[in-house]
Protein backbone atom coordinates (compact mmCIF):
# COMPACT_ATOMS: atom_id res chain seq x y z
CA UNK A 1 0.00 0.00 0.00
CA UNK A 2 1.35 3.40 -0.90
CA UNK A 3 1.93 5.90 2.20
CA UNK A 4 1.11 8.97 -0.25
CA UNK A 5 -1.47 10.49 -0.97
CA UNK A 6 -3.64 12.74 -3.30
CA UNK A 7 -6.79 14.88 -1.82
CA UNK A 8 -8.89 16.12 -4.07
CA UNK A 9 -10.61 19.51 -3.13
CA UNK A 10 -13.33 17.82 -2.21
CA UNK A 11 -11.12 16.07 0.38
CA UNK A 12 -11.23 12.39 -1.00
CA UNK A 13 -8.05 10.69 -0.44
CA UNK A 14 -6.52 8.83 -3.39
CA UNK A 15 -3.43 6.76 -3.13
CA UNK A 16 -0.81 7.79 -5.73
CA UNK A 17 -0.02 4.70 -7.66
CA UNK A 18 2.97 2.63 -6.87
CA UNK A 19 5.53 1.24 -9.54
CA UNK A 20 4.39 -2.09 -9.87
CA UNK A 21 1.21 -0.42 -10.98
CA UNK A 22 2.21 1.27 -14.11
CA UNK A 23 2.78 -2.13 -16.38
CA UNK A 24 -0.35 -3.29 -15.87
CA UNK A 25 -2.27 0.41 -16.62
CA UNK A 26 -0.10 0.21 -19.71
CA UNK A 27 -1.20 -3.56 -20.53
CA UNK A 28 -4.51 -2.36 -20.00
CA UNK A 29 -4.36 0.70 -22.22
CA UNK A 30 -2.58 -0.70 -24.84
CA UNK A 31 -5.77 -3.05 -24.86
CA UNK A 32 -8.31 -0.42 -24.94
CA UNK A 33 -6.33 1.03 -27.46
CA UNK A 34 -6.36 -1.57 -29.80
CA UNK A 35 -10.20 -2.08 -29.55
CA UNK A 36 -10.82 1.84 -30.32
CA UNK A 37 -8.43 1.56 -33.12
CA UNK A 38 -10.66 -1.03 -34.57
CA UNK A 39 -13.32 1.46 -34.49
CA UNK A 40 -11.35 3.72 -36.59
CA UNK A 41 -10.74 6.22 -33.71
CA UNK A 42 -7.72 8.38 -33.80
CA UNK A 43 -5.97 8.24 -30.43
CA UNK A 44 -5.06 11.63 -28.93
CA UNK A 45 -3.13 12.10 -25.58
CA UNK A 46 -4.20 15.16 -23.73
CA UNK A 47 -1.50 16.36 -21.53
CA UNK A 48 -2.01 17.98 -18.65
CA UNK A 49 -5.49 18.28 -17.60
CA UNK A 50 -6.13 21.40 -15.39
CA UNK A 51 -8.06 24.00 -16.62
CA UNK A 52 -7.49 23.67 -20.42
CA UNK A 53 -6.60 20.44 -20.89
CA UNK A 54 -9.30 19.06 -19.46
CA UNK A 55 -12.30 20.87 -20.90
CA UNK A 56 -10.18 20.66 -24.54
CA UNK A 57 -9.53 16.85 -23.69
CA UNK A 58 -13.65 16.45 -23.69
CA UNK A 59 -14.51 18.31 -26.66
CA UNK A 60 -12.30 16.20 -29.03
CA UNK A 61 -13.78 13.27 -27.17
CA UNK A 62 -16.78 14.61 -27.76
CA UNK A 63 -16.32 14.72 -31.56
CA UNK A 64 -18.38 12.48 -34.30
CA UNK A 65 -18.23 12.36 -37.93
CA UNK A 66 -21.51 13.14 -39.83
CA UNK A 67 -22.94 9.93 -38.99
CA UNK A 68 -22.79 11.10 -35.10
CA UNK A 69 -20.36 8.56 -34.31
CA UNK A 70 -17.05 9.49 -32.11
CA UNK A 71 -13.78 9.60 -33.91
CA UNK A 72 -11.47 10.34 -31.29
CA UNK A 73 -10.27 8.10 -28.57
CA UNK A 74 -9.07 10.35 -25.72
CA UNK A 75 -6.40 9.49 -23.00
CA UNK A 76 -6.10 12.39 -20.51
CA UNK A 77 -2.56 12.61 -19.20
CA UNK A 78 -1.60 13.79 -16.18
CA UNK A 79 1.58 13.48 -13.28
CA UNK A 80 0.75 11.49 -10.42
CA UNK A 81 1.99 14.19 -7.97
CA UNK A 82 0.31 14.22 -4.84
CA UNK A 83 -1.20 18.07 -6.32
CA UNK A 84 -2.69 17.32 -8.95
CA UNK A 85 -3.06 13.21 -9.14
CA UNK A 86 -6.86 12.96 -7.70
CA UNK A 87 -7.94 14.68 -11.49
CA UNK A 88 -7.22 11.05 -12.81
CA UNK A 89 -9.24 9.05 -10.61
CA UNK A 90 -12.23 11.57 -10.95
CA UNK A 91 -11.85 11.88 -14.49
CA UNK A 92 -12.25 8.48 -15.35
CA UNK A 93 -15.67 8.04 -12.95
CA UNK A 94 -16.79 11.08 -15.47
CA UNK A 95 -16.33 13.75 -12.93
CA UNK A 96 -15.07 17.23 -14.23
CA UNK A 97 -11.66 17.59 -12.10
CA UNK A 98 -12.13 21.46 -12.77
CA UNK A 99 -15.29 23.18 -11.25
CA UNK A 100 -17.48 24.84 -13.89
CA UNK A 101 -20.12 27.86 -14.19
CA UNK A 102 -20.94 26.43 -17.49
CA UNK A 103 -23.81 23.87 -17.47
CA UNK A 104 -22.14 22.16 -20.11
CA UNK A 105 -19.16 21.04 -18.88
CA UNK A 106 -20.33 18.68 -16.29
CA UNK A 107 -22.59 16.56 -18.50
CA UNK A 108 -20.22 16.88 -21.54
CA UNK A 109 -17.32 14.86 -19.50
CA UNK A 110 -19.79 12.05 -18.09
CA UNK A 111 -21.19 11.54 -21.52
CA UNK A 112 -17.58 10.96 -22.79
CA UNK A 113 -16.61 8.71 -19.89
CA UNK A 114 -19.45 6.67 -19.82
CA UNK A 115 -21.98 6.70 -22.70
CA UNK A 116 -19.55 7.47 -25.20
CA UNK A 117 -16.88 5.75 -24.06
CA UNK A 118 -14.15 8.01 -25.81
CA UNK A 119 -12.32 9.90 -22.61
CA UNK A 120 -10.27 8.28 -20.21
CA UNK A 121 -7.50 9.65 -17.84
CA UNK A 122 -3.95 7.67 -16.77
CA UNK A 123 -0.72 8.82 -15.08
CA UNK A 124 1.94 6.40 -17.49
CA UNK A 125 3.43 8.74 -20.18
CA UNK A 126 4.02 4.75 -21.66
CA UNK A 127 0.61 5.96 -23.06
CA UNK A 128 2.37 8.60 -25.63
CA UNK A 129 3.55 5.36 -27.58
CA UNK A 130 0.02 5.20 -28.22
CA UNK A 131 -0.64 8.65 -29.58
CA UNK A 132 -1.48 9.83 -33.01
CA UNK A 133 -1.89 13.11 -32.06
CA UNK A 134 -0.46 14.69 -28.66
CA UNK A 135 -2.23 17.78 -27.24
CA UNK A 136 0.35 19.64 -24.59
CA UNK A 137 -1.77 21.82 -21.86
CA UNK A 138 0.62 22.07 -19.17
CA UNK A 139 1.52 24.95 -17.38
CA UNK A 140 4.44 27.74 -18.46
CA UNK A 141 4.44 29.82 -15.79
CA UNK A 142 6.15 33.55 -15.63
CA UNK A 143 7.23 33.74 -11.98
CA UNK A 144 7.92 36.93 -10.51
CA UNK A 145 10.67 38.08 -8.02
CA UNK A 146 9.06 41.39 -6.55
CA UNK A 147 5.44 43.12 -6.48
CA UNK A 148 5.09 45.30 -9.22
CA UNK A 149 8.00 44.78 -11.17
CA UNK A 150 7.77 41.97 -13.75
CA UNK A 151 11.27 42.79 -15.06
CA UNK A 152 13.00 40.72 -12.58
CA UNK A 153 10.79 37.51 -12.74
CA UNK A 154 11.58 34.69 -15.47
CA UNK A 155 9.54 32.01 -17.02
CA UNK A 156 9.92 29.05 -15.63
CA UNK A 157 9.58 26.25 -18.82
CA UNK A 158 10.52 23.46 -16.25
CA UNK A 159 7.25 20.99 -16.80
CA UNK A 160 6.74 21.91 -20.45
CA UNK A 161 10.36 21.11 -21.55
CA UNK A 162 10.16 17.84 -19.37
CA UNK A 163 7.37 17.29 -21.26
CA UNK A 164 8.64 17.85 -24.59
CA UNK A 165 10.91 15.61 -23.62
CA UNK A 166 9.44 12.42 -22.53
CA UNK A 167 7.11 13.20 -25.32
CA UNK A 168 9.73 12.62 -27.70
CA UNK A 169 11.46 9.69 -26.21
CA UNK A 170 7.85 7.85 -26.27
CA UNK A 171 5.79 8.92 -29.26
CA UNK A 172 5.70 7.00 -32.95
CA UNK A 173 7.72 9.60 -35.24
CA UNK A 174 4.25 10.15 -37.10
CA UNK A 175 2.53 11.66 -34.25
CA UNK A 176 1.49 15.05 -34.47
CA UNK A 177 2.42 17.13 -31.14
CA UNK A 178 0.08 20.60 -30.75
CA UNK A 179 1.44 22.83 -28.25
CA UNK A 180 -1.19 24.72 -26.60
CA UNK A 181 0.50 26.29 -23.45
CA UNK A 182 1.05 29.69 -23.78
CA UNK A 183 4.79 29.87 -24.65
CA UNK A 184 7.40 32.32 -24.68
CA UNK A 185 7.46 33.44 -28.08
CA UNK A 186 9.98 30.78 -30.12
CA UNK A 187 9.74 28.30 -27.62
CA UNK A 188 8.32 25.94 -30.15
CA UNK A 189 11.22 26.88 -32.89
CA UNK A 190 13.77 26.96 -30.26
CA UNK A 191 13.32 25.47 -27.41
CA UNK A 192 10.82 22.17 -28.15
CA UNK A 193 12.10 21.43 -31.57
CA UNK A 194 15.77 21.07 -30.44
CA UNK A 195 14.81 19.09 -27.70
CA UNK A 196 12.80 17.10 -29.63
CA UNK A 197 15.29 16.41 -32.57
CA UNK A 198 17.96 15.08 -30.05
CA UNK A 199 15.96 12.33 -28.60
CA UNK A 200 14.41 11.73 -31.89
CA UNK A 201 18.04 11.34 -33.25
CA UNK A 202 18.95 9.24 -30.48
CA UNK A 203 16.38 6.99 -31.21
CA UNK A 204 17.31 6.72 -34.78
CA UNK A 205 14.62 8.46 -35.96
CA UNK A 206 15.12 10.54 -38.83
CA UNK A 207 12.49 12.49 -39.61
CA UNK A 208 11.92 16.12 -38.10
CA UNK A 209 9.65 16.16 -35.04
CA UNK A 210 5.38 17.39 -36.36
CA UNK A 211 5.14 20.31 -34.16
CA UNK A 212 2.30 22.63 -34.35
CA UNK A 213 1.39 25.25 -32.03
CA UNK A 214 -2.35 27.10 -31.71
CA UNK A 215 -2.92 29.16 -28.60
CA UNK A 216 -5.96 28.66 -26.15
CA UNK A 217 -8.70 31.59 -26.05
CA UNK A 218 -10.24 29.78 -22.90
CA UNK A 219 -12.34 32.02 -20.71
CA UNK A 220 -13.62 29.88 -17.31
CA UNK A 221 -17.09 30.70 -16.54
CA UNK A 222 -20.61 30.22 -18.12
CA UNK A 223 -19.13 29.63 -21.67
CA UNK A 224 -16.12 27.59 -20.89
CA UNK A 225 -16.65 25.22 -23.55
CA UNK A 226 -17.67 27.60 -26.12
CA UNK A 227 -14.80 29.62 -25.46
CA UNK A 228 -12.80 26.64 -26.35
CA UNK A 229 -14.97 24.47 -29.00
CA UNK A 230 -17.03 27.62 -30.81
CA UNK A 231 -14.17 30.19 -31.08
CA UNK A 232 -11.73 31.52 -33.35
CA UNK A 233 -8.02 29.90 -33.80
CA UNK A 234 -4.74 30.69 -34.56
CA UNK A 235 -2.50 27.76 -35.49
CA UNK A 236 0.87 27.07 -37.03
CA UNK A 237 3.16 23.93 -37.58
CA UNK A 238 7.19 23.85 -38.03
CA UNK A 239 6.94 22.77 -41.52
CA UNK A 240 4.70 21.95 -44.29
CA UNK A 241 3.43 18.85 -42.81
CA UNK A 242 3.08 19.38 -39.65
CA UNK A 243 0.91 22.73 -40.52
CA UNK A 244 -1.24 20.40 -42.57
CA UNK A 245 -1.86 18.01 -39.58
CA UNK A 246 -2.67 20.53 -37.19
CA UNK A 247 -5.23 22.27 -39.33
CA UNK A 248 -6.97 19.11 -40.25
CA UNK A 249 -7.21 18.24 -36.12
CA UNK A 250 -8.22 21.69 -35.41
CA UNK A 251 -10.79 21.61 -38.40
CA UNK A 252 -12.14 17.90 -36.64
CA UNK A 253 -12.36 19.13 -33.11
CA UNK A 254 -13.40 22.50 -33.33
CA UNK A 255 -16.31 24.35 -34.64
CA UNK A 256 -14.22 26.07 -37.59
CA UNK A 257 -17.34 26.16 -40.04
CA UNK A 258 -18.21 28.91 -37.97
CA UNK A 259 -14.99 30.45 -36.63
CA UNK A 260 -12.73 29.33 -39.16
CA UNK A 261 -9.07 29.22 -38.22
CA UNK A 262 -6.25 31.72 -38.93
CA UNK A 263 -3.61 29.70 -40.16
CA UNK A 264 0.22 31.41 -39.28
CA UNK A 265 3.15 30.89 -41.26
CA UNK A 266 5.59 30.20 -38.30
CA UNK A 267 5.46 29.25 -34.53
CA UNK A 268 6.80 32.09 -33.42
CA UNK A 269 3.78 34.15 -34.97
CA UNK A 270 1.15 31.91 -33.30
CA UNK A 271 3.13 32.55 -30.56
CA UNK A 272 3.41 36.00 -30.50
CA UNK A 273 -0.49 36.67 -31.68
CA UNK A 274 -1.16 35.16 -28.15
CA UNK A 275 0.73 36.99 -25.91
CA UNK A 276 0.19 40.58 -27.96
CA UNK A 277 -3.36 39.56 -27.46
CA UNK A 278 -3.20 39.31 -24.07
CA UNK A 279 -0.64 42.74 -24.16
CA UNK A 280 -3.12 44.35 -25.36
CA UNK A 281 -6.02 43.72 -22.99
CA UNK A 282 -3.75 44.09 -19.82
CA UNK A 283 -2.78 47.45 -21.75
CA UNK A 284 -6.37 49.12 -21.71
CA UNK A 285 -7.20 47.76 -18.54
CA UNK A 286 -3.87 48.96 -16.56
CA UNK A 287 -4.13 52.35 -18.27
CA UNK A 288 -7.74 52.67 -16.61
CA UNK A 289 -6.12 53.02 -13.42
CA UNK A 290 -4.55 56.47 -13.46
CA UNK A 291 -7.89 57.70 -14.57
CA UNK A 292 -9.61 56.06 -11.86
CA UNK A 293 -7.44 57.51 -9.25
CA UNK A 294 -7.97 60.90 -10.87
CA UNK A 295 -12.00 60.22 -10.94
CA UNK A 296 -11.82 59.62 -7.20
CA UNK A 297 -9.83 63.02 -6.62
CA UNK A 298 -12.03 64.96 -9.06
CA UNK A 299 -15.67 63.97 -7.96
CA UNK A 300 -15.87 62.08 -11.16
CA UNK A 301 -17.88 58.84 -11.68
CA UNK A 302 -15.17 56.40 -13.77
CA UNK A 303 -18.35 53.76 -14.57
CA UNK A 304 -20.48 56.48 -16.45
CA UNK A 305 -17.47 57.97 -18.13
CA UNK A 306 -16.49 54.23 -19.21
CA UNK A 307 -20.25 53.77 -19.94
CA UNK A 308 -20.52 57.49 -21.98
CA UNK A 309 -17.69 56.25 -24.11
CA UNK A 310 -18.35 52.60 -24.94
CA UNK A 311 -21.47 53.80 -26.69
CA UNK A 312 -18.94 54.54 -29.37
CA UNK A 313 -18.81 51.48 -31.45
CA UNK A 314 -14.52 51.43 -32.09
CA UNK A 315 -14.07 52.36 -27.76
CA UNK A 316 -16.30 49.30 -27.46
CA UNK A 317 -13.94 47.13 -25.36
CA UNK A 318 -13.45 49.89 -23.08
CA UNK A 319 -13.80 48.16 -20.06
CA UNK A 320 -12.98 49.20 -16.07
CA UNK A 321 -10.67 47.58 -14.20
CA UNK A 322 -11.62 46.14 -10.85
CA UNK A 323 -9.17 45.69 -8.21
CA UNK A 324 -6.67 43.77 -10.30
CA UNK A 325 -6.47 41.98 -13.35
CA UNK A 326 -6.11 38.53 -12.54
CA UNK A 327 -6.36 35.28 -14.55
CA UNK A 328 -3.68 32.99 -15.34
CA UNK A 329 -2.82 34.43 -18.35
CA UNK A 330 -3.17 38.28 -18.56
CA UNK A 331 -0.20 38.89 -15.14
CA UNK A 332 2.29 36.74 -17.01
CA UNK A 333 1.84 36.81 -20.58
CA UNK A 334 3.67 40.34 -21.29
CA UNK A 335 6.19 39.01 -18.82
CA UNK A 336 6.54 35.82 -21.35
CA UNK A 337 7.24 38.02 -24.44
CA UNK A 338 9.37 40.75 -22.85
CA UNK A 339 11.79 37.56 -21.31
CA UNK A 340 11.57 35.76 -24.40
CA UNK A 341 12.60 38.99 -26.31
CA UNK A 342 15.96 38.84 -24.06
CA UNK A 343 16.15 34.75 -23.45
CA UNK A 344 15.36 32.83 -26.37
CA UNK A 345 15.49 35.48 -29.43
CA UNK A 346 18.97 37.05 -27.54
CA UNK A 347 18.55 40.49 -27.70
CA UNK A 348 20.22 42.91 -24.89
CA UNK A 349 18.65 45.89 -25.76
CA UNK A 350 15.06 47.11 -23.75
CA UNK A 351 12.32 47.84 -26.23
CA UNK A 352 9.29 46.84 -23.91
CA UNK A 353 7.95 50.12 -21.97
CA UNK A 354 4.11 49.88 -22.09
CA UNK A 355 3.90 46.11 -21.31
CA UNK A 356 6.10 45.63 -18.36
CA UNK A 357 4.16 48.70 -16.99
CA UNK A 358 0.85 47.72 -17.70
CA UNK A 359 1.62 44.24 -16.20
CA UNK A 360 3.25 46.39 -12.79
CA UNK A 361 0.17 48.46 -12.71
CA UNK A 362 -2.40 45.58 -12.52
CA UNK A 363 -0.61 43.69 -10.20
CA UNK A 364 -0.47 46.63 -7.66
CA UNK A 365 -4.25 48.21 -8.35
CA UNK A 366 -5.33 46.29 -5.51
CA UNK A 367 -3.16 48.07 -2.81
CA UNK A 368 -5.13 51.26 -3.29
CA UNK A 369 -8.26 49.21 -1.71
CA UNK A 370 -6.09 48.91 1.15
CA UNK A 371 -6.25 52.88 1.64
CA UNK A 372 -9.74 53.43 0.34
CA UNK A 373 -11.04 50.84 3.65
CA UNK A 374 -8.33 52.45 6.04
CA UNK A 375 -10.04 56.07 5.20
CA UNK A 376 -14.06 54.80 5.07
CA UNK A 377 -13.39 53.19 8.44
CA UNK A 378 -11.71 56.44 9.96
CA UNK A 379 -14.47 58.43 8.84
CA UNK A 380 -16.39 56.55 10.80
CA UNK A 381 -13.98 56.86 14.06
CA UNK A 382 -12.74 53.33 13.88
CA UNK A 383 -9.12 52.47 12.95
CA UNK A 384 -8.08 49.81 10.77
CA UNK A 385 -6.37 47.41 12.94
CA UNK A 386 -8.09 44.76 14.46
CA UNK A 387 -11.43 46.19 12.14
CA UNK A 388 -13.07 42.93 11.30
CA UNK A 389 -13.34 42.89 7.64
CA UNK A 390 -15.39 40.86 5.10
CA UNK A 391 -14.04 40.14 1.40
CA UNK A 392 -16.98 39.85 -0.62
CA UNK A 393 -15.49 37.48 -4.06
CA UNK A 394 -11.76 35.78 -4.09
CA UNK A 395 -11.89 34.85 -7.70
CA UNK A 396 -10.48 37.11 -10.27
CA UNK A 397 -13.53 37.71 -12.29
CA UNK A 398 -17.37 37.37 -11.91
CA UNK A 399 -18.89 34.10 -11.68
CA UNK A 400 -15.77 32.09 -11.88
CA UNK A 401 -14.00 29.84 -8.99
CA UNK A 402 -10.69 30.40 -10.12
CA UNK A 403 -8.68 32.86 -7.51
CA UNK A 404 -5.49 32.74 -9.41
CA UNK A 405 -3.99 35.76 -9.12
CA UNK A 406 -6.67 37.45 -8.53
CA UNK A 407 -6.94 41.45 -7.09
CA UNK A 408 -8.73 40.44 -4.04
CA UNK A 409 -5.52 38.26 -3.23
CA UNK A 410 -3.40 41.47 -2.83
CA UNK A 411 -6.54 43.21 -1.12
CA UNK A 412 -6.35 40.56 1.54
CA UNK A 413 -2.36 41.06 2.29
CA UNK A 414 -2.41 44.74 2.43
CA UNK A 415 -5.43 44.76 4.96
CA UNK A 416 -3.51 42.17 6.87
CA UNK A 417 -0.68 44.07 6.49
CA UNK A 418 -2.10 47.07 8.17
CA UNK A 419 -3.65 45.27 10.87
CA UNK A 420 -7.26 44.26 9.98
CA UNK A 421 -9.49 40.80 10.84
CA UNK A 422 -10.14 39.20 7.44
CA UNK A 423 -12.81 37.03 6.22
CA UNK A 424 -13.96 36.01 3.42
CA UNK A 425 -17.16 35.11 1.22
CA UNK A 426 -17.11 33.51 -2.41
CA UNK A 427 -20.21 31.26 -3.76
CA UNK A 428 -17.78 29.64 -6.05
CA UNK A 429 -14.54 29.03 -3.98
CA UNK A 430 -14.26 26.06 -1.74
CA UNK A 431 -10.66 26.72 -1.11
CA UNK A 432 -8.31 29.65 -1.30
CA UNK A 433 -5.18 27.80 -1.59
CA UNK A 434 -3.33 30.74 -2.17
CA UNK A 435 -3.84 31.59 1.78
CA UNK A 436 -4.51 28.49 3.52
CA UNK A 437 -1.48 26.75 1.54
CA UNK A 438 0.49 30.04 1.35
CA UNK A 439 4.00 27.54 2.13
CA UNK A 440 3.51 25.67 -0.98
CA UNK A 441 1.66 27.18 -3.05
CA UNK A 442 1.76 28.24 -6.04
CA UNK A 443 5.40 26.46 -5.08
CA UNK A 444 7.20 26.57 -2.58
CA UNK A 445 9.11 30.12 -1.76
CA UNK A 446 6.24 31.97 -4.49
CA UNK A 447 3.90 32.79 -2.35
CA UNK A 448 2.70 36.39 -2.71
CA UNK A 449 2.84 36.75 1.09
CA UNK A 450 6.60 37.49 0.37
CA UNK A 451 5.67 41.16 -0.35
CA UNK A 452 4.13 42.02 2.94
CA UNK A 453 4.07 41.90 6.44
CA UNK A 454 1.95 40.02 9.02
CA UNK A 455 0.65 37.60 6.33
CA UNK A 456 1.33 34.65 9.11
CA UNK A 457 -2.29 34.61 10.08
CA UNK A 458 -3.75 34.52 6.67
CA UNK A 459 -3.33 30.34 6.14
CA UNK A 460 -6.54 29.83 8.62
CA UNK A 461 -8.68 31.73 6.23
CA UNK A 462 -11.32 29.66 5.45
CA UNK A 463 -13.75 30.87 2.93
CA UNK A 464 -17.37 30.92 4.43
CA UNK A 465 -20.15 29.94 2.16
CA UNK A 466 -22.93 31.87 3.86
CA UNK A 467 -23.37 35.19 3.04
CA UNK A 468 -25.48 35.91 6.05
CA UNK A 469 -22.96 34.24 8.27
CA UNK A 470 -19.97 35.82 6.27
CA UNK A 471 -21.75 39.12 6.56
CA UNK A 472 -22.41 39.53 10.70
CA UNK A 473 -20.67 41.84 12.34
CA UNK A 474 -18.05 42.71 9.71
CA UNK A 475 -17.18 46.53 10.67
CA UNK A 476 -15.96 46.62 6.56
CA UNK A 477 -17.76 45.21 3.50
CA UNK A 478 -15.20 44.97 0.36
CA UNK A 479 -17.47 44.35 -2.84
CA UNK A 480 -14.42 42.52 -4.74
CA UNK A 481 -16.01 40.44 -7.07
CA UNK A 482 -18.48 41.46 -9.31
CA UNK A 483 -20.71 37.94 -8.91
CA UNK A 484 -23.97 37.90 -9.72
CA UNK A 485 -25.29 37.21 -6.07
CA UNK A 486 -23.88 40.61 -5.15
CA UNK A 487 -25.14 42.49 -7.45
CA UNK A 488 -28.65 41.99 -6.52
CA UNK A 489 -27.90 42.39 -2.50
CA UNK A 490 -30.28 45.05 -0.87
CA UNK A 491 -28.62 47.72 1.05
CA UNK A 492 -31.07 47.75 3.88
CA UNK A 493 -30.86 44.03 4.26
CA UNK A 494 -27.02 44.21 3.82
CA UNK A 495 -27.43 46.42 7.33
CA UNK A 496 -29.97 44.91 8.96
CA UNK A 497 -27.64 41.41 8.68
CA UNK A 498 -24.55 43.11 9.68
CA UNK A 499 -26.22 44.56 12.43
CA UNK A 500 -24.82 47.71 12.40
CA UNK A 501 -23.61 50.09 9.65
CA UNK A 502 -20.09 49.52 8.15
CA UNK A 503 -17.51 51.16 5.70
CA UNK A 504 -18.70 49.38 2.57
CA UNK A 505 -15.60 49.35 -0.33
CA UNK A 506 -17.18 49.16 -3.97
CA UNK A 507 -14.02 47.95 -6.15
CA UNK A 508 -16.17 46.93 -9.55
CA UNK A 509 -18.73 49.64 -10.17
CA UNK A 510 -21.48 47.53 -8.26
CA UNK A 511 -23.21 50.12 -6.40
CA UNK A 512 -25.70 52.29 -8.25
CA UNK A 513 -26.22 55.78 -6.64
CA UNK A 514 -29.49 54.49 -5.65
CA UNK A 515 -27.98 51.65 -3.40
CA UNK A 516 -24.99 54.43 -2.81
CA UNK A 517 -27.16 56.88 -1.24
CA UNK A 518 -29.01 54.21 0.60
CA UNK A 519 -26.09 53.30 2.68
CA UNK A 520 -25.39 56.78 3.50
CA UNK A 521 -29.30 56.51 4.76
CA UNK A 522 -28.61 53.64 6.52
CA UNK A 523 -25.41 55.32 8.51
CA UNK A 524 -22.59 53.71 6.73
CA UNK A 525 -19.49 55.51 4.70
CA UNK A 526 -19.21 54.56 1.21
CA UNK A 527 -16.11 54.78 -0.94
CA UNK A 528 -15.49 53.15 -4.31
CA UNK A 529 -12.52 52.36 -6.86
CA UNK A 530 -12.40 55.08 -9.43
CA UNK A 531 -15.85 56.62 -8.12
CA UNK A 532 -15.46 60.04 -6.97
CA UNK A 533 -19.26 60.86 -6.90
CA UNK A 534 -19.73 59.09 -3.98
CA UNK A 535 -18.41 62.04 -2.09
CA UNK A 536 -20.67 64.28 -3.96
CA UNK A 537 -23.66 61.98 -2.75
CA UNK A 538 -22.43 62.37 0.35
CA UNK A 539 -22.03 66.15 0.14
CA UNK A 540 -25.79 66.40 -1.00
CA UNK A 541 -27.28 63.98 1.22
CA UNK A 542 -25.97 66.10 4.29
CA UNK A 543 -27.12 69.19 2.89
CA UNK A 544 -29.96 67.56 2.58
N1 LIG B 1 -6.78 28.93 -17.57
C1 LIG B 1 -7.03 29.77 -18.54
O1 LIG B 1 -7.97 30.53 -18.47
C2 LIG B 1 -6.18 29.81 -19.81
C3 LIG B 1 -6.62 30.53 -20.92
C4 LIG B 1 -5.85 30.55 -22.09
C5 LIG B 1 -4.64 29.89 -22.11
N2 LIG B 1 -4.22 29.20 -20.99
C6 LIG B 1 -2.93 28.52 -21.07
O2 LIG B 1 -3.12 27.11 -21.08
C7 LIG B 1 -2.02 26.48 -20.43
C8 LIG B 1 -2.52 25.54 -19.34
O3 LIG B 1 -3.20 26.31 -18.37
P1 LIG B 1 -4.16 25.69 -17.26
O4 LIG B 1 -4.96 26.83 -16.74
O5 LIG B 1 -4.86 24.50 -17.81
O6 LIG B 1 -3.07 25.22 -16.19
P2 LIG B 1 -3.25 24.13 -15.00
O7 LIG B 1 -2.15 24.40 -14.05
O8 LIG B 1 -4.66 24.15 -14.54
O9 LIG B 1 -3.02 22.75 -15.71
C9 LIG B 1 -1.79 22.25 -16.11
C10 LIG B 1 -1.80 20.77 -15.80
O10 LIG B 1 -0.64 20.16 -16.38
C11 LIG B 1 -0.16 19.18 -15.48
N3 LIG B 1 1.24 18.87 -15.80
C12 LIG B 1 2.33 19.60 -15.56
N4 LIG B 1 3.43 18.97 -16.00
C13 LIG B 1 3.02 17.81 -16.55
C14 LIG B 1 3.69 16.72 -17.16
N5 LIG B 1 5.02 16.70 -17.30
N6 LIG B 1 2.95 15.68 -17.60
C15 LIG B 1 1.62 15.70 -17.48
N7 LIG B 1 0.93 16.67 -16.88
C16 LIG B 1 1.61 17.73 -16.42
C17 LIG B 1 -0.36 19.83 -14.13
O11 LIG B 1 -0.34 18.91 -13.07
C18 LIG B 1 -1.76 20.48 -14.31
O12 LIG B 1 -2.82 19.61 -13.99
C19 LIG B 1 -1.14 27.61 -19.90
O13 LIG B 1 -0.12 27.86 -20.79
C20 LIG B 1 -2.06 28.79 -19.87
O14 LIG B 1 -1.36 30.00 -19.99
C21 LIG B 1 -4.96 29.14 -19.86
Amino acid sequence: MSEKFSISPNGEKFSLPNPEDYKTEFDNLKKRVEQERKKKREIVVVMGVGFVGAVMAAIVADTVDKKGQPTKFVIGMQRPSARSYWKIPLLNRGVSPVKAEDPEVDPMIERCVKKKKTLIATYTYDVLKLADVVVVDVQCDYIKESLGNVRTGRTDMAALEASLGVIAEHIPASALVLIETTVAPGTTEQVAYPIMKKVFKKRGIKTDPLLAHSYERVMPGRNYVASIRDFWRVCSGINEEAKKRVVKFLNEVLNTEKFPLTVMDRPIESETAKIVENSYRATILAFLNEWSIYAERNGVDLIKVIKAIKVRPTHSNIIFPGPGIGGYCLPKDGGLGVWAYKHILGFEDNIFKITPMAININDTRGLHVGQLTRDALRNMGQPIAAADILILGAAYREDVGDTRYSGSEIIVRKLAEMGAEIRVHDPYVEHWWEFEQQDTYPAIGQTKARFFRNQEKLKEIRIEQNLDKALRGAEAVIFAVPHEAYMKLDPEKVVKTIGQPAAIIDCFGILSDDKIRRYFGLGCEVKGLGRGHIQRIKDELRKG
